[in-house]
């Protein structure tokens, strides 16, 4: 048995009463791809035609992904009518949901803190970082694989913990969740989800997911969040140590942005909701007044104390911090600028990456990494330079507003295809094969 795959039965059993280039054409034609890109990929979920549904093992329900073919005469107007644009990289869902999400929404998802230097600089620095090709090695057995804190991952990719997903899709964390298990990686769940810390485990079944908590004012509300995720099966806890407050996010405060009124923040309980009095309308406020800038490195110890659960930090910079966090005990550490939303002008996380990692190297920490992942080459560049595996933010919240689940199995498909090809035209046949001595880094100033 492989580590992750789709099962085509009774696929062409099932009556194609649309086009041959269906939605259902579509997706055995990826499945059968994927499958031959990457070897060791067995196919195992079930592919249904009724109601346009893909059921895997574990009864997780995706919609197909949308018609994405012209029919045979090639008109636009002959298309499905479900049809979407189709999507071949990251950068189309983004283009999809700047037109589709309500303007605030984008705005608040896309955005950074002040003036978004860093969250662009995420981007702008993978181009700075330039790859050696090797070519005439047989690169017909790849192994994209690793693992993550212990677990088996069928490729080296996370889904980031990130905020009020039910804005981007009415199943929202759920449907986000339930894509990372049925391609067989993990997501970390944000502290500020509008789906009950119960119903992301629900969706997620017996896949890998781990909690981002807070450390809030009222110490007794993280207590309770953790005990909550425990008793749920989240395997570890991600804590942001790089929010003691938050970024001045303008975007946000030109749109006067607040989280619709029919949406709640499912983490805090309800009760205390209520006793706060705290509705959406004043969402900001109450974030503001539990967030606490009297956050040490002394509550990492607090933290291990109340569960045993390991511990990642996300956030770390530095080497100094990286050191601390090991000293700490954690499991693991991101390197991580929060996508751009905090600190404006740090360095972009890559270009940090592999002063944090050389400075743990040997310690048994896992280093993980985000920040501006866009692509295939992108993951092979984290990797090269000390990251275990990447964890994607925004562009996942564009496929979640694309097609809910299916759009999340898309958008980590493309990602996986990308890095194997990216893998292959490096010379690397595992993860392990992965180093430093594949890039080059652009000179920007050189001596007149
Ligand atoms: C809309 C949004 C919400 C986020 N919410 C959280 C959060 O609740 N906790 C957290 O640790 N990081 C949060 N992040 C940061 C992400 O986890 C991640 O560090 C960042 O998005 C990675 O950069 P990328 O978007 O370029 O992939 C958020 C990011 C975005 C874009």
């Amino acid at each position: 048995m492989g580590d992750y795959l789709f099962v085509l039965t009774n696929v062409f059993d099932q009556k194609v009463n649309v086009n041959p280039f269906s939605h259902l054409h579509d997706c055995v034609e990826r499945a059968i791809t994927i499958s031959r890109l990457l070897r060791r990929l067995q196919i195992s979920a079930v592919i249904t035609m009724d109601s346009n549904t893909i059921r895997d093992p574990d009864n997780v329900v995706c919609r197909l992904p949308p018609c994405q073919k012209k029919t045979e005469e090639g008109s636009e107007s002959t298309r499905h009518p479900q049809c979407k644009p189709n999507v071949v990289c990251l950068r189309d869902f983004e283009e999809y949901a700047k037109t589709n999400m309500p303007r605030d929404v984008f705005d608040y998802y896309a955005g950074g803190s002040d003036t978004e230097q860093s969250v662009r600089d995420n981007q702008e620095a993978f181009k700075r970082i330039r790859l050696q090709s090797c070519i005439l090695r047989d690169v017909s057995s790849r192994d994209i694989s690793t693992t993550i804190l212990g677990q088996k991952v069928p490729f080296p990719i996370g889904i980031a913990p990130t905020a009020m997903q039910m804005m981007a899709h009415p199943e929202g964390e759920m449907a986000m969740a339930k894509a990372a298990t049925a391609m067989g990686t993990g997501m970390v769940l944000s502290a500020w989800t509008t789906s009950t810390i119960e119903e992301v485990a629900e969706a997620s079944g017996n896949g890998l997911r781990w909690f981002h908590v807070h450390i809030f004012r009222d110490r007794s509300i993280t207590r309770k969040i953790i005990e909550r995720a425990e008793r749920a099966g989240y395997r570890a806890i991600f804590i942001s140590g790089d929010t003691p407050v938050l970024g001045r996010r303008l975007r946000a405060l030109r749109n006067e942005f607040a989280l619709p009124s029919k949406f709640r923040l499912q983490s805090f309980p309800l009760q205390l909701q209520i006793e706060d009095g705290t509705n959406n309308d004043n969402f900001p406020e109450y974030v503001n007044t539990q967030i606490d800038d009297t956050v040490s490195w002394d509550d990492i110890g607090w933290i291990r104390s109340i569960s045993s659960l390991p511990i990642v930090i996300k956030g770390i910079l530095t080497a100094a911090d990286a050191r601390e966090a090991v000293s700490r005990g954690v499991a693991g550490v991101v390197v991580s600028n929060h996508g751009g939303r905090q600190l404006d002008g740090v360095p972009a996380s890559i270009d940090v990456l592999d002063e944090v990692a050389s400075a743990i190297r040997g310690s048994g920490i896992e280093v993980f990494f985000d920040g501006g992942v866009r692509s295939g080459t992108d993951i092979l560049k984290a990797l090269a330079l000390g990251a275990r595996a990447v964890f994607i933010g925004r562009p996942a919240l564009w496929a979640l507003n694309y097609d809910g689940s299916a759009g999340v199995c898309k958008m980590l498909e493309i990602l996986m295809i990308e890095f194997s090809v990216a893998m292959a035209l490096t010379g690397s046949l595992s993860v392990a094969d992965i180093k430093k001595d594949l890039l080059r880094r652009q000179i920007i100033y050189a001596k007149l």
